[in-house]
């Protein structure tokens, strides 16, 4: 079963998703991460970020891997904590937002998708990389409280900077985010992770039975 959790920054995803695949037994995957990889990757190479069909090309000579431990992998280095950088934040998006970037990133989403149980987090998973997953959630949270979230996972910056940061971001994915027609929208702005996450267990167990 494909779990699908789409979202913007800041709505929990992260969180929510990694403790759902815990308590599944399913495996978890994060494909923001893949576009922060090949981000990273183009940052090193002094590519120019507003060219799709280099970066394109650099994301097909360069798969993405995520171990059984979660860490991430580019070109036979571990970028798990690089790609958190505020750096990388802010030009993600320009990355991901390539049309060559995107398709070979879906064909490696379908493939991962392919090999079973799992949940997975994104803009796009239940519109586009797995419009057929059996459970679809779409989170958000209000802006406000979106912006403390990741002033939690960023102490080094400013609120106000991020704030803005998370903003420009944003609008920079907004194309990206919409939630599928059939998702379950659940609001996290007042409830608690644990809350968030047991009601997306309840669906899941709902569509394990149905599926018996
Ligand atoms: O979820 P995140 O902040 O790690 O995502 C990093 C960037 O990648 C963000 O700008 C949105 C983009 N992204 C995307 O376009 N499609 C996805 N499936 C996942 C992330």
């Amino acid at each position: 079963m494909i779990v699908a959790i789409d979202g913007p920054a800041g709505a929990g995803k992260s969180t929510v998703a990694r403790r759902l695949a815990g308590r599944l037994g399913y495996r978890y995957l994060d494909t923001g991460a893949m576009y922060r990889a090949l981000t990273w990757l183009a940052l090193v190479r002094g590519l120019p970020l507003a060219d799709g069909g280099p970066l394109g090309e650099l994301a097909r000579e360069n798969p993405i891997d995520i171990d059984e431990a979660g860490r991430v992998w580019i070109d036979a280095t571990d970028v798990t904590a690089a790609i958190r950088q505020a750096r990388i934040d802010r030009v993600v998006p320009v990355v991901a937002r390539h049309p060559q970037v995107r398709s070979v990133m879906r064909e490696r989403q379908h493939e991962l998708a392919e090999l079973g149980d799992a949940v997975i987090e994104g803009r796009d998973i239940g519109t586009v990389v797995a419009p057929d997953a059996e459970v679809k959630i779409y989170l958000t949270a209000d802006s406000t409280v979106r912006a403390q979230r990741r002033t939690a996972d960023r102490p080094e910056i400013g609120a106000d900077a991020l704030a803005t940061d998370l903003r420009l971001r944003d609008e920079s994915d907004a194309a990206r985010m919409r939630p599928a027609e059939d998702a379950e929208l659940i609001d996290t702005t007042q409830l608690d992770v644990d809350g968030v996450v047991a009601r997306v267990e309840e669906l899941v167990r709902e569509r394990q039975l149905a599926a018996s």
